[in-house]
C-alpha cells in the first residue's frame, strides 16, 4: 500500500513545530516560537539537553512502568503538565478550551495564563481536570484581589505567580511584525479593564498597555506575602534562576517554584533551566515542590529533569503547535507523543517507577 494515502502525522514534538509553521500567519507563528534579543537562551534551553547523557541500568524489570506522580497533592498521569501560555485563540478557534479538554482527556494539568483568550469561568465550564491560575500582579490591587477570588471560587486548585516578567522581554520579530492581538480576541480575564487602559494608550500594542500600565514593576516578596495573606490557595513561584531565591521561597512558606525563563523570552543571556536545576535541588533539599519548564521536548528530557530534582515538568510551546495543527486533537496528541516517548525512555533506563529517576542516570558530554 501506497504510503501516501496515511496522513504524514508528526513524529516528534519539533515535526508539530514545523508544521505548525506551516498553517499559522508569520505574526502568530513568530510570537509564539520567539524568544528575546538575540534568542540565546532560547538555543540554549534545547541545547543543554544535547550535552546531558544517561547512564541506563541493566537487567531490571520495567515489563510495567508507572508515570504517575502527585503535584501539590494532585495526582496526575504523566509528570508532564502544561506551561501558561498566552493566547489560544490565535492557534485554533476553541483555544483554551481546547487546552484544557486535551489536558482533562491525558490526565494532567493545565496552568491558565493571565493571558487567555478565554475567561477563566469558561475554562473552568469545559473540564473536571484540575487546573491551576497564573498570575501577574496588578497595579490595582482590587482588581488582582478580584482575579484572585474569581479563580478560587472556580475551583482553580493553586496560584502561580510570575515572577520573571515585571515588563515583557523585548522579542525582536514581534517589534519587526508590529505584533498586536489579532482583532476580535482579547486578554479575557480583564477585558474590559484593559480596554478602558487602551482607549487612553491609543498608539500602544494591547499586550504593551498591559505590561506597562496594569501591570506592577515594583513587586517584591511583600506583594506575594500580602497574596497569601489574601488567598486560602497553595503559591507557586514561577520564574525562579537563583539559589539563594528559591532559599528565600523556602523561607516565606511557598508550596513550590517553577525553575523557569519563561522560554528564553524575557532576560536574554541567562542559562538553560536544566543547568540552574542541580543547585537549586540541592538548596531546596526537599522543602519545597520543584518544577521546571523551558526546552522541554523529548522524553528523554523530562527523565533528565526528573533525576536532577524536578517533581514534573511543563512544556509550553509544543502545546500551541498542537493546537496549530489540529485544535482539541493535536493538542491531545501532543501530550500522548511526549508522553509515550517518556514511557519508552523509563523502559530503556531501566526504571520502573519515576521516582527511580535519580542523578546517577546522568553524565555530562565534555566536548
Ligand atoms: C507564546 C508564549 C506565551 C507565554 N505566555 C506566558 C504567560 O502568559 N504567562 C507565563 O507565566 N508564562 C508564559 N510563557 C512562558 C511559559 O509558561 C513557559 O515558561 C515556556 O513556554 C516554557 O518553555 P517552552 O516553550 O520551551 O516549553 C509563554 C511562553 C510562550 C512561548
Amino acid at each position: 500500500v501506497s504510503g501516501d494515502i496515511y496522513p504524514k502525522l508528526p513524529l516528534s514534538l519539533s515535526e508539530y513545530e514545523e508544521l505548525a509553521g506551516s498553517v499559522l500567519d508569520k505574526p502568530a507563528y513568530d510570537y509564539y516560537r520567539s524568544g528575546a534579543n538575540d534568542e540565546i537562551t532560547l538555543a540554549e534551553n534545547l541545547q543543554a539537553y544535547k550535552r546531558i547523557q544517561l547512564y541506563p541500568r541493566i537487567l531490571v524489570d520495567v515489563e510495567k512502568r508507572d508515570l504517575t506522580t502527585t503535584v501539590l497533592g494532585q495526582e496526575i498521569s504523566m509528570p508532564i503538565m502544561i506551561a501558561p501560555t498566552a493566547f489560544h485563540k490565535m492557534a485554533c478557534p476553541s483555544g483554551e478550551i481546547a487546552t484544557a479538554q486535551a489536558a482533562e482527556k491525558n490526565q494532567t494539568l493545565m496552568v491558565l495564563s493571565s493571558l487567555s483568550t478565554t475567561t477563566p469561568e469558561e475554562v473552568a465550564a469545559s473540564t473536571s481536570g484540575p487546573l491551576w491560575f497564573q498570575l501577574y500582579i496588578y497595579k490595582d490591587r482590587d482588581l488582582t484581589k478580584r482575579v484572585i477570588h474569581r479563580v478560587e471560587e472556580l475551583g482553580y486548585k493553586a496560584l502561580c505567580i510570575t515572577v520573571d516578567a515585571p515588563l515583557l522581554g523585548r522579542r525582536e520579530r514581534d517589534v519587526r511584525n508590529t505584533f498586536s492581538l489579532p482583532k476580535g480576541l482579547t486578554i479575557a480575564t480583564v477585558g474590559d479593564y484593559l480596554e478602558k487602559a487602551m482607549a487612553e494608550n491609543a498608539k500602544n500594542s494591547s499586550l504593551n498597555v498591559y505590561f506597562t500600565n496594569l501591570l506592577d514593576q515594583s513587586v517584591t516578596w511583600r506583594d506575594v506575602e500580602w497574596i497569601r495573606s489574601i488567598s486560602e490557595l497553595p503559591i507557586i513561584l514561577k520564574g525562579v534562576h537563583r539559589t539563594d531565591d528559591a532559599i528565600r521561597a523556602v523561607e516565606h512558606g511557598f508550596d513550590g517554584i517553577v525553575v523557569s525563563n519563561h522560554g528564553g523570552r524575557q532576560l536574554d543571556t541567562v542559562p538553560a533551566t536544566i543547568n540552574l536545576l542541580p543547585s537549586i535541588s540541592d538548596a531546596v533539599n526537599g522543602r519545597l515542590e520543584i518544577f521546571l519548564d523551558g526546552g522541554i521536548r523529548r522524553g528523554t528530557d523530562v527523565i533528565k529533569a526528573l533525576a536532577l530534582g524536578a517533581r514534573a515538568v511543563l512544556i509550553g510551546r509544543p502545546i500551541l503547535w498542537g493546537l496549530a495543527v489540529g485544535g482539541y486533537e493535536g493538542a491531545s496528541a501532543v501530550l500522548r507523543l511526549i508522553r509515550d516517548e517518556t514511557d519508552l525512555a523509563m523502559a530503556l533506563c531501566g526504571i520502573s517507577n519515576v521516582s527511580e529517576a535519580t542523578k546517577d542516570l546522568i553524565g555530562y558530554r565534555t566536548a
